[in-house]
């Protein structure tokens, strides 16, 4: 947190170098951007951009689609792959080893339609973060539309606040970063290995020419099932669960922040169309107070990723990590996510001979 923080003074000063808007601009800005209703002066939230919520559509209509796609996969693989659907009145007919492909193939296809689902949600998931930190920056530069030609002590408290809403959007947006690194970093990884278990499984099906007798078509399918259920808990388990939390949390807060920065910017527009400073204007005089609930939230929700992603590891091992341990081979490996899910060298180290020798292609009875 501390080094979080000390990462931002830097940034200030560049606005009012930037441009003087004049006063007519800014009245038919307001003219048609904000409205009032007439008994409460309050003033509908038009600032945020359309696209931060279709963004939020979007991704919450992808998370929904993978979770779906999930549901009940490990019921479903114990209904689909057992003796009795597979191999009813099973004999070496056309038809019933035609059954049996059909259920070995939609196998292998659930996990490629399950990895699909995994990338569209990861793709949508990372947009959806980049539309909050544009978002928020468009928020920003929305101040730059107070008109510039104040006097000067009004200026001074403006540009306070400017920085200090500038500060807020930069640890806004490596806040939002670190919970995209990690769902997006998850998802990725869920989306690699079933793809990969799903190339496996066709790869078998299509090269390995199982010998297409009882005993071979149930060891094989012992086989297949066990590794699935295994391969589905491991990737689709708590990481993957941890990657939905995060996401839910970080949609949550950045619809509050959001909210609160379009709140702070319309409060700061009246107060300049109604140009009573020492009434309106308070805020402005102690901006580092009035952005101090937003720096909280952000600060909660920074402590909830660090719990949740980092399982009690220091979080300076993130920045340590980072900085020095690019070049470590081993330590990189260990710490991509769920790069253990799929057994090393699967299958060739996992299938023993007895169900080797079922298949043509190693020479089988
Ligand atoms: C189980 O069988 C149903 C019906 O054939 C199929 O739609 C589904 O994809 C199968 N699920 C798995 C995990 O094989
Ligand atoms: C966010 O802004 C950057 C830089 O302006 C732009 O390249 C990117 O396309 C924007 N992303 C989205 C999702 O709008």
């Amino acid at each position: 947190m501390t080094l979080f923080f000390s990462k931002a003074i830097v940034y200030s000063w560049f606005l009012w170098f930037v441009q003087c808007q004049n006063v007519n601009g800014i009245r038919q800005y307001h003219l048609s951007e904000i409205s009032y209703t007439p008994q409460s002066r309050t003033i509908r939230g038009e600032q945020v951009p359309l696209e931060f919520y279709e963004a939020i559509e979007r991704s919450d209509k992808k998370k929904n689609e993978l979770q779906h796609r999930l549901h009940h996969f490990l019921e479903n693989l114990q209904k689909n792959l057992t003796t009795s659907t597979v191999f009813r009145d099973f004999k070496p007919t056309a038809s019933s080893s035609e059954n049996y492909a059909t259920k070995m193939s939609e196998l292998s296809t659930f996990f490629h339609d399950a990895s699909f689902a995994a990338g569209l949600f990861a793709h949508e998931n990372e947009r959806f973060y980049d539309v909050i930190k544009n978002s928020s920056y468009a928020l920003l530069l929305k101040l730059r539309q107070v008109p510039a030609a104040q006097p000067t002590q009004v200026k001074t408290v403006l540009t306070n606040y400017f920085s200090e809403m500038e500060f807020f959007h930069i640890m806004f947006s490596e806040i939002v970063d670190e919970a995209l690194e990690y769902t997006v970093g998850t998802l990725r990884a869920v989306q690699r290995i079933f793809l990969q278990f799903a190339d496996v499984q066709s790869g078998i099906l299509q090269d390995w020419k199982l010998k297409l007798d009882f005993e071979c078509c149930k060891m094989y399918m012992d086989f297949l099932q066990y590794h699935s259920a295994q391969v589905f808990k491991c990737a689709a388990g708590r990481e993957l669960n941890v990657a939905y939390d995060v996401y839910a949390m970080t949609k949550i807060n950045a619809k509050y922040i959001m909210r609160q920065l379009e709140f702070r910017i319309q409060r700061l527009f009246n107060c300049f169309i109604f140009k009573k400073y020492e009434i309106r204007c308070q805020f402005l005089q102690n901006a580092e107070r009035d952005f101090e609930s937003l720096f909280n939230k952000l600060e909660e929700l920074e402590m909830y990723l660090d719990i949740k992603t980092k399982q009690g590891r220091a979080s300076d091992l993130r920045f340590h990590r980072q900085s020095y341990i690019q070049h470590d081979d081993v330590t990189t490996k260990s710490t991509e996510p769920l790069s253990d899910c799929l057994p090393p060298n699967f299958p060739f180290s996992q299938i023993k001979s007895e169900l080797r020798s079922c298949f043509y292609l190693f020479g089988g009875k």
